[in-house]
């Protein structure tokens, strides 16, 4: 959520680099973007601009070493110009860029206004004033970063620049900012992905930590130093195996397209865990007095998946919980209690306060994440990778399978039974590979044309796929924007069906498993309601107007259901003339509560 970028080093083309760093950046908010240079005039050189980052091509930058720059994903204040970031004062001696949210911006903004004058709505422009005030007082660049954080409240990512030092100083408490390292150059950025073109060598910065880079002073390294006191503190650098084109969308026209077809490999990948690390996990969740699942969105959805898995493979009860609803659950939790995050990003703000509150009760914490060094990951007792490589569309397609096939994977091991999972989700994914056509694609863009013009549309599931259904919700609406709705196939009864009537598109998940006659059923009820049922099934039926076949593989059926549902979504959004990519007021990693 927002993205930031730095560099700082010996190109002249500082600017230009921030300004491609920012497209890759993107899909963490894309409402605004802005950039400023130092060029060794007394004041900053600034542009901000509405709209995506993207689009610009061709911009006139003047040569610098030093830039900062920040695509938005608006939390305070509107989309305009002014509230893009970098925020300067008003001499334009000094900009920051801010990921986060300062929860007690008003007070400060009321302290604040009686002597600066503030030119946009955000709360992240209150930085660059405190930051003004302790440099009038004499401190150092470091020092007034250092100083101004104290007096925030909430979760930050800020950079600074100055016209006359030559240095970037950043600090975080809560939202993510990661150091690339090239030779005699640096990068700062909220995401990985980002710097890879330049280099593979990282810095994580930690929480209440702060880095200053700087070309006066001969340092060996970036200098990291703690918030609370500016303890120096020694970190090296670690070289990860994400190369550039994984992060690129080659042939592919959307990012979105490219990592459902990756799912293909993404499968075995995840599959492919160390025996002993699953069993350490399954040891951790003998021993717990009460195991949750955690995630947010799609992340939420695998974990209700996951507590389906357990339960049926392992006869074991493990409670599933929304990040954002864990606090409700809390007296539950104390040092014998277990928590697996589930998240993509490893991020996500809400799943992050869930884990640090249990963390504090003395609770466990098991991550499953793709992002290796997220904060998530280094939070945790645990960590394991999905190693589903960088996903950058919005919405979560191959990570969501890889989170379904690591969770099979435990699932099966509480029984003793890993092997059979690992044999399970290779078949799978050979299955995925022979589905994954051009005639299965042209198949799919058939359904799509026929309902691309309805209003709504609602996905049923039992059993595994009933978690699926809801997950499947969310795909369309992220990305097409129709309005649309997952069910328990048994709850439509109960209310959702007074919502069907000639027309009205519901599509069945069925699995061959005992859920089948129960679903098949609930689909007949809509079909006499005049609802346009579309079956995604091992096997064709005579209530599906619309049949989409899916490999019968046993309880991989969640991985295999989703899939057309992925691709439908894409299909959709396409044809509706939306960006898939990057939907309308999402970002990819939602740092903000
Ligand atoms: C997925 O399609 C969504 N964009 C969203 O729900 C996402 O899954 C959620 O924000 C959690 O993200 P995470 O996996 O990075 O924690």
């Amino acid at each position: 959520m927002c993205g930031i970028f730095a560099y700082l080093g010996p190109r002249n083309d500082a600017g230009r680099v921030v300004i491609d760093g920012l497209k890759r950046l993107e899909y963490r908010g894309y409402d605004s973007w802005g950039i400023a240079l130092q060029t060794g005039e007394d004041r900053l050189w600034l542009k901000k601009e509405v709209g995506k980052i993207s689009a610009v091509e061709n911009l006139e930058l003047p040569n610098a070493q030093i830039a900062i720059g920040h695509s938005r994903w608006a939390t305070h204040g509107g989309v305009t110009q002014k509230n893009a970031h970098p925020h300067l004062n008003e001499k334009g001696t000094l900009a920051v860029v801010h990921n986060g949210i300062i929860e007690n911006f008003q007070e400060l903004r009321k302290e604040l206004k009686k002597k600066h004058k503030f030119r946009s709505e955000t709360d992240s422009e209150i930085i660059t004033h405190l930051l003004e005030d302790f440099l009038e007082a004499g401190k150092s660049l470091e020092e007034a970063a250092r100083l101004a954080s104290f007096r925030l409240q909430g979760r930050f990512a800020f950079v600074v620049i100055s016209n006359s030092e030559r240095k970037l100083v950043a600090a975080r408490r809560g939202s993510p900012l990661i150091i690339g390292v090239g030779e005699g150059e640096y990068f700062l950025a909220s995401d990985i992905p980002a710097f890879l073109p330049y280099t593979r060598h990282v810095n994580y910065l930690d929480d209440d930590q702060m880095v200053v880079i700087s070309m006066d002073k001969l340092i060996p390294d970036a200098l990291f130093l703690t918030l609370e006191d500016a303890s120096p503190i020694s970190k090296r650098s670690i070289e990860i195996d994400w190369d550039a084109k994984g992060a690129e969308k080659g042939d592919y026209p959307h990012f979105m397209l490219k990592e459902i077809m990756e799912q293909k490999e993404t499968i075995c990948r995840a599959a492919n865990q160390d025996d002993a690390l699953i069993h350490e996990v399954v040891d951790l969740i003998k021993k717990s007095k009460g195991t949750f699942l955690l995630g947010c969105g799609t992340a939420g959805k695998v974990a209700l998946t996951g507590s389906y898995l357990f339960s049926r493979i392992a006869k074991e009860h493990i409670n599933a919980v929304f990040g954002s609803e864990f606090p409700a659950q809390a007296h539950f939790i104390n040092d014998k209690t277990l928590i697996i995050a589930i998240s993509q990003s490893g991020e996500t703000a809400d799943t992050m306060e869930a884990l640090e509150l249990a963390q504090a009760k003395g609770a466990k914490i098991v991550s499953i994440v793709n992002v290796e060094g997220s904060s998530m990951d280094r939070m945790s007792d645990i960590t394991i990778n999905i190693k589903a490589g960088p996903e950058k569309a919005v919405a979560s397609t191959k990570a969501t399978t890889a989170q379904i096939a690591v969770l099979t994977l435990l699932a099966y091991a509480m029984v003793g039974r890993l092997n059979e999972a690992k044999q399970l989700l290779v078949d799978a994914a050979s299955q995925i590979t022979e589905m994954l056509n051009p005639r299965y694609d042209g198949y799919i863009e058939t359904l799509a044309v026929k309902l691309k013009d309805f209003e709504s549309m609602y996905v049923i599931g039992r059993g595994l796929n009933y978690p699926m259904a809801l997950e499947a919700a969310i795909k369309l609406q992220e990305v097409s924007y129709i309005h649309a709705e997952g069910f328990a196939g048994g709850e439509l009864k109960h209310g959702p069906i007074a919502l069907i009537t000639q027309g009205t598109p519901l599509i069945a998940l069925v699995s061959k498993d005992e859920s089948e006659p129960e679903i098949l059923s609930n689909a007949i009820e809509v079909k006499a309601r005049g609802g346009y049922v579309v079956g995604v099934s091992p096997e064709n039926n005579d209530i599906f107007d619309y049949w989409i076949k899916v490999p019968d593989v046993g309880n991989a059926a969640p991985i295999l259901s989703i899939i057309p549902i992925q691709i439908l979504a894409y299909k959709l959004a396409v044809l509706r003339g939306n960006d898939p990519d990057m939907p309308r007021n999402l970002a990819k990693s939602v740092t903000v509560k």
